[in-house]
């Protein structure tokens, strides 16, 4: 005899009907909403923006140089083509992030989602990192906070859902090999890994606070994405560190970005999605 479903053990099924179910254009359609991307000048953050716009967001760059957060959201296309704003906001001063978003519920009047890209970063590693600069790094994390906890105020307040998304890295997670950077560069900095790590864990925290207020909160963690400027010697030995034997190019952030602003995740928070072709895989 088969048990009758109670409510302790009934399967949880979806009354939604397939003809009812959004199509999967739709979950990852960016249409209509407005995303704010700190760092957006950097060798990431510029990919990272033209993807939102692609998916339809109105996107606002910042930048701490107004100007060039206006180039960059010149730049933009999409459906919100013409409509992309740039503003100023240093991470590291609390009355810039507050005068940044200030500005933007000015210029704009909403946001949906949030993507705290923005790095100040530091050459000294472990061996001569002063406490000064250990803890300026950190500096970082303080700021990705408060412009989320600013952010998450005003969806509360107007009682809106938003998509909160960190970046993080595969830094965050593991430690580096020694041998890639030795006798050619710095080591990858204590402070970045403990930053990183940190920024993970924030991401758990914040995400299991704000999810009853439908404030999604996930982490992005991309693995060896090296800009131009990178030691070519050190790329080379990353390379023997990675499964796929190369390193991941902007672009690959992509769609993991869309997918984590986007409904396509809305049953996703306090997570970290890794990027790394495999690096901490094994
Ligand atoms: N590239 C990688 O391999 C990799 C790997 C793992 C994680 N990540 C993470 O991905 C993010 C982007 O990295 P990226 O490689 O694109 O770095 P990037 O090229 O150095 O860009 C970082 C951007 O952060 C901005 N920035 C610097 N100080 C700031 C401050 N005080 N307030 C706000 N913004 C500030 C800069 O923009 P302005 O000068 O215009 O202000 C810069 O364009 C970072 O969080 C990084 O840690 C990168």
């Amino acid at each position: 005899m088969v048990d009758q479903p109670t409510e302790s053990n009934r399967i949880k099924t979806s009354t939604v009907q397939p003809d009812e179910e959004a199509h999967i254009n739709t979950l990852f359609d960016l249409t209509g909403r407005t995303a704010l991307i700190t760092g957006a000048s950097g060798f990431l953050g510029q990919s990272l923006a033209r993807a939102l716009s692609e998916a339809g967001a109105r996107v606002v760059v910042s930048s701490r140089k107004r100007k060039k957060a206006e180039e960059i959201a010149a730049l933009l296309k999409g459906a919100a083509q013409g409509s992309h704003i740039g503003i100023e906001l240093d991470q590291m001063d609390e009355t810039s992030i507050n005068a940044g978003f200030d500005e933007l519920l000015d210029r704009v009047g909403s946001l949906e989602i949030l993507v705290n890209n923005g790095h100040f970063p530091l050459g000294a590693d472990l061996t001569d990192v002063t406490g000064t600069e250990f803890q300026q790094l950190l500096g970082n994390a303080t700021g990705y906070f408060l412009l989320a906890r600013r952010f998450r105020n005003w969806s509360v307040s107007q009682k809106k859902s938003a998509s909160i998304i960190m970046l993080g890295s595969m830094y965050g997670v593991v430690g580096s090999y020694p041998e890639t950077y030795e006798g050619l560069v710095p080591a990858s900095p204590v402070a970045y890994h403990t930053l990183k790590g940190g920024i993970v864990q924030m991401t758990r925290h914040l995400a299991v606070y704000w999810a009853k207020q439908n404030i999604r909160v996930n982490c992005l963690s991309p693995g060896p994405f090296p800009g131009p400027q990178a030691d070519s010697e050190m790329v080379k030995r990353l390379c023997q560190k990675s499964p796929m034997g190369r390193m991941g190019v902007p672009e690959e952030l992509n769609g993991a970005i869309v997918f984590l602003a986007s409904d396509a995740s809305s049953y996703m928070t306090g997570q970290n999605l890794i990027i790394d072709g495999g690096w901490t895989a094994w």
